[in-house]
């Protein structure tokens, strides 16, 4: 089986973004090939190196998430990144090949320097990010690595640094990975605008059923739609983009014409997509409460895990110290 890898940073609570995007993506991958998922809990540190309180409570959220979505840790390897030293080993040779300029041509380096302006991120280790996600993904020797359109840049690095090395050390060892883009579906917000932590529109995987059902029945609708008796256009709402990723078909098409000859109010189009949150979140709420309730086993998974994604990190890195042949 050809192994596959990804990582996910702790940097905010799960949302169903991430969900549709990402993690469900990673549990039908797990069927199919040999998976290593972790929790890039270093790489949370390169931005928010002032404040890592919050880094362990992100972790455990992300770990709980991961498992009631569905990884199995029956048929994936799920650990979480600074359990695992040889990364850090990884990452310091890897640093020694990578030349500045790799690493300054980034698009994600350059817009996040733009972006983030309340914190000082002219560090070292921001720079450093996708060679610390190299050593993440050649460690492992993974074939696939399943991640969004904006990890490209950091995949094409990463066979680059691998190249780099195999020639200059004439070898074998790193194995370069290609990225796996699955046709995820565009999770919006509850403001219309892309859902993400950062614009604080996101329905959580952590919320209640009481604040979910809140967050759904005061989001905006078409503003142009005032009185109930309004026809609206369903395009204009972005209750409607969440049904296309929610609903079915045929609800997506009544609530549609509902909509537009005012035969239903936003209310009732709310209710629609609050059943269908629900069928999603109830099963995933489910397991993370039998897990909360159960502090063991989640610490059981996870050191399983971290003992197997250390075994296969280890086996790399005495191969990788061989071919350095270093005293
Ligand atoms: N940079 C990735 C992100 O922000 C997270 C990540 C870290 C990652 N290391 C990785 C993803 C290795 C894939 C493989 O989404």
């Amino acid at each position: 089986m050809d192994r596959v890898l990804s990582g996910m940073q702790p940097s905010g609570y799960l949302h169903i973004g991430n969900l549709m995007g990402a993690l469900k993506n990673w549990v039908s991958l797990q069927e199919r090939y040999d998976c290593y998922y972790f929790v890039a809990d270093w790489h949370a540190l390169t931005t928010n190196y002032a404040d890592p309180s919050i880094i362990k409570e992100y972790t455990r959220d992300l770990l709980l998430n991961f498992l009631s979505s569905g990884l199995d840790p029956e048929k994936c390897t799920i650990f979480v990144q600074s359990q695992i030293l040889e990364h850090a080993e990884l990452h310091i040779l890897l640093s020694m090949i990578t030349p500045l300029g790799w690493l300054e041509r980034v698009p994600t380096y350059k817009e996040k320097k733009e972006e983030i302006k309340d914190r000082d991120i002219g560090t070292y280790g921001f720079l450093g990010y996708p060679v610390l996600q190299s050593a993440d993904i050649l460690i492992y020797r993974a074939r696939y690595v399943p991640v969004g359109i904006d990890q490209v840049p950091h995949l094409e690095i990463t066979r680059e640094i691998a190249r780099r090395f195999n020639f200059l050390y004439k070898s074998e060892v790193l194995v370069e990975p290609e990225p796996l883009l699955a046709e995820c579906p565009k999770v919006t917000g509850l403001d219309g605008r892309k859902m993400s932590k950062s614009y604080d529109n996101a329905i959580y995987l952590n919320d209640s059923r009481e604040t979910v059902e809140q967050k759904v029945l005061t989001m905006v609708t078409d503003t142009q739609r005032v009185r109930r008796t309004d026809p609206g256009d369903p395009e204009k709402s972005p209750v409607f983009q969440l049904h296309k990723v929610f609903s079915t078909e045929d609800e997506q098409k009544e609530v549609a014409e509902g909509c537009r000859t005012a035969a239903i109010g936003c209310r009732d189009c709310k209710k629609v997509l609050l059943k269908n949150l629900f069928a999603v979140l109830e099963p995933i709420w489910e397991k993370r409460r039998e897990l909360s309730e159960n502090p063991g086993l989640l610490q059981d998974i996870l050191e399983e895990g971290n003992a197997r994604a250390r075994k296969a990190a280890s086996e790399t890195m005495k191969a990788v110290r061989k071919t350095l042949d270093m005293y």
